[in-house]
């Protein structure tokens, strides 16, 4: 049987490598994909090899990351729960996209994932495989093997397999361009504040600039070309930014986040370009879009991040919801200011060829064009329907 494995070069799917090859006498074909903010990826596939892989291949989807999920969820403004960015949520699906043509290309049985059993991530993984191809078998051994953290250790030392630097360290770390998640250890006492050290991506108060930075960040259709004038790939752009933002400590998220698998769960997240570009993009929709349009986006949106997190990439609704969310970019061109300064993301300036917003309507002084008098009929008809319910429920009270 030939398998196609989704590795990271973490403990579990290194473990996977050599227990798929003893359990189901496969042959292991290991397929990584650089979704970014890694570093060394030809290592991760160097280590596939020699711990037993008959092929290892590295994939560059950076790109593809960026265009085709990053962007639609930055158009949507997809958070999940309020704090949540999708970074993992949004990369699973591309991951076993690929891991599916390579199965078609070396024509494998089966195709398998490192996810545990009470994770979102199996769930992604799998509804992945089976809307690109029902045919292929899915395994899961870190649902099957029941071998805890330490068991997992001591089946890798018996076998040589080479355990990864810092696996003493008690945490769970994943990360791409989007974002950094970090879970376990001593962040499962949801009472307790996260320890110092979790934090890779997001500067600590006395580390941060004790000036103000501030940015400019332009918008064309809804996707960010640049920063400060300078126009850049969105890879090299969400890089930058993670750089820039985190600096100055912004993007850190601690929260209580529930799972699909019905666990409640304490998440610590570094986000740094994910959360100013929305804070962002949101700030230069508000300019843009019209009232209604706005706040029925704003619904649709939770419905958006709900999906993702939920693994529902290739679900027909996330498609159309996709095409509604388009339509409302075709005017979010435009530039956004943003002020970093001790950990926090302001808003400080917005313009748009496209903006909705009179001068002569808004202001206060002299130049006012607003029809005053046009409010008086306006808001009588405007609450009618209150005042008349209103009349009626007081004979309730009679
Ligand atoms: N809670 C986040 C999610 O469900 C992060 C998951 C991180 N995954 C991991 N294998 N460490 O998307």
């Amino acid at each position: 049987m030939k398998v196609v494995l989704a590795y990271s070069g973490g403990l579990d799917t290194s473990v996977a490598i050599r227990w798929l090859a003893e359990h189901y006498d496969a042959e292991v074909i290991t397929v990584t994909v650089d979704v970014g903010e890694v570093k060394d990826y030809e290592a991760i596939r160097e280590k596939a090899l020699r711990i037993g892989a008959a092929e290892a291949f590295l994939i560059d989807a950076k790109d593809e990351f960026a265009s085709e999920f990053i962007t639609p969820c930055l158009k949507a403004n997809a958070i999940y729960e309020d704090g949540y960015p999708l970074a993992t949520a949004m990369a699973r699906p591309l991951i076993a996209k690929k891991v599916v043509e390579v199965a078609h290309e070396v024509g494998a049985d089966a195709v398998a994932h490192g996810a545990t059993g009470k994770g979102n991530d199996q769930v992604r993984f799998e509804v992945t495989f089976r809307a690109l191809d029902p045919s292929l078998k899915i395994i899961a051994p870190a649902r099957e093997w029941g071998m805890s953290r330490e068991e997992e250790i001591e089946y890798a030392k018996e076998r040589g397999i080479p355990i990864p630097v810092g696996i003493e360290s008690p945490y769970s770390i994943d990360q791409n361009l989007w974002g950094r998640s970090i879970e376990c250890g001593k962040l499962e006492d949801p009472a307790q504040e996260p320890p110092e050290e979790v934090f890779e991506w997001t500067a600590p108060l006395d580390r941060m600039p004790d000036e103000p930075q501030y940015i400019k960040v332009e918008f064309e259709q809804g996707v960010p070309v640049s920063i400060d004038g300078e126009r850049m790939s969105l890879v090299r752009l969400i890089s930058s930014l993670n750089d820039i933002a985190g600096r100055h400590g912004v993007g850190r998220v601690d929260m209580i986040e529930n799972r699909l698998v019905g666990i409640k769960s304490r998440e610590v997240y570094e986000a740094p370009a994910a959360i100013t570009l929305i804070t962002a993009h949101r700030a230069l929709e508000a300019l843009t879009i019209e009232r209604d349009l706005i706040h029925f986006k704003r619904s649709l949106e939770l419905k958006y991040a709900e999906l993702v997190y939920y693994g529902l990439w290739y679900h027909p609704l996330r498609e159309a919801l996709d095409a509604f969310m388009d339509h409302t970019q075709r005017t979010v061109t435009g530039a956004v200011r943003l002020k970093l300064f001790k950990g926090s993301c302001m808003v400080v300036g917005r313009e748009s060829p496209f903006s909705l917003y009179r001068y002569e309507l808004a202001t206060y002084d002299r130049a006012d064009q607003f029809d005053h008098r046009a409010s008086e009929g306006f808001i009588k008809i405007f609450g009618l329907p209150t005042a008349i319910t209103r009349s009626v429920l007081r004979q309730l009270q009679e």
